[in-house]
């Protein structure tokens, strides 16, 4: 359905978890966080029963997100419970960890793409980073994604100074052999990650360390994502700077988080509710249709509105 700007929200991002198997330093704590209460929390058939009346207004794409949503029991019977109610896309992000074991099963149960989170390509700096990840449970996983078909993938790289901006040019050449999109996101000061705010790079001084990369069509207008190529590369390259408003006026999507909280804007304060009146028994889908149609304009970063819910809670 239309929203007052004339947009069309087609795309609903679903946080089925806070949880994760993984700490990333500018997103989790080490000890973790204080997580979410098993009741207050939706079940699978709940997301089902919701998605249900998304997509009768008018969701053609569900990407699932976390926390990391692999950790998250069910998740297969999530995927063929969306795929069972018409909906056309259903896509990913996690951190690939889990991937390599599962992505059969989420292949099978319909799963149509992924985007894996990856932050280094050297096995000793992404334990590093992740607190204790295994690098090669996510390249294992990558194989595996591009053995049962969940394709094209793309990786998420948070790209930070005195981390790993040394090797930038080592993800941007994974896309000469390999028909990958490789997206270097820009680090948002939001939760754990104000710590790092000092270690920032925007794109504008990535792109100028590989003067060969060359700006191409945009692959989809509502995507976050800038995309260019290395002349003849299989693969492209993606930058995402999700502090500017540039995609705002084409935004198509709309969160939900695994308190049933419905967020209108990636940076917006604004929460609604619908695991209650869920649960009351009430109509959702007039909630849901206010909701959408008061979608606001753009965010108001600068006007100092920040979004104080954590980042694993509302999964990017
Ligand atoms: P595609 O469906 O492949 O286009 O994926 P996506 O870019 O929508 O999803 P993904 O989960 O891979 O997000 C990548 C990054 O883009 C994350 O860091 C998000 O925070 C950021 N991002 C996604 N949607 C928005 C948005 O609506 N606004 C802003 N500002 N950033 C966003
Ligand atoms: N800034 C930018 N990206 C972030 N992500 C997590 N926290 C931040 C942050 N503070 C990224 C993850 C994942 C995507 C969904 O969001 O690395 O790829
Ligand atoms: Fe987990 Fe993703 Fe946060 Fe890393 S960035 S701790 S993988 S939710």
């Amino acid at each position: 359905m239309k929203d007052n700007f004339g947009r069309d929200i087609s795309y609903l991002r679903i946080s089925i978890t806070d949880k994760c198997n993984l700490r990333c330093k500018y997103c989790m704590p080490e000890k973790g966080v204080s997580l979410v209460e098993h009741k207050d929390v939706m079940t699978i058939e709940e997301y089902i029963q919701v998605a249900k009346v998304f997509k009768n207004l008018g969701i053609s794409k569900i990407r699932i997100t976390g926390g990391e949503p692999l950790v998250k029991k069910g998740v297969v019977d999530l995927i063929s419970g969306f795929k069972n109610i018409g909906i056309k896309e259903i896509a990913m992000t996690t951190n690939g960890i889990l991937l390599g074991d599962m992505a059969k099963n989420l292949k099978e149960a319909g799963l149509t793409r992924v985007n894996i989170s990856l932050d280094s390509l050297q096995e000793d700096k992404y334990r590093g980073i992740t607190r204790g990840g295994e690098l090669q449970k996510v390249l294992d996983g990558i194989e595996s994604c591009k053995k049962y078909g969940i394709t094209p993938v793309k990786l998420n790289t948070v790209v930070m100074k005195d981390v790993n901006i040394d090797e930038f040019r080592n993800f941007v050449d994974l896309t000469k052999e390999d028909d990958i999109s490789v997206r270097f996101i820009e680090l948002m000061p939001i939760g754990e990650a104000v710590r790092y705010k000092d270690r920032f790079v925007s794109n504008d001084e990535l792109l100028s360390l590989y003067p060969e990369l060359k700006p191409i069509d945009s692959m989809d207008i509502s995507s976050p994502a800038k995309y260019y190529k290395l002349p003849k590369a299989k693969g492209n390259v993606g930058f995402i700077n999700p502090m500017s408003c540039k995609f705002c006026g084409t935004c198509n999507r709309v969160r939900l988080t695994s308190k049933g909280q419905l967020l209108m804007c990636l940076h917006s304060n604004i929460h609604i509710e619908l695991l209650k009146p869920l649960r009351e028994g009430k109509d959702i889908g007039k909630i849901i249709k206010d909701a959408i149609y008061n979608k606001p304009e753009a965010h108001h970063l600068l006007e100092g509105e920040y979004n104080s819910t954590d980042m694993n809670e509302i999964g990017g």
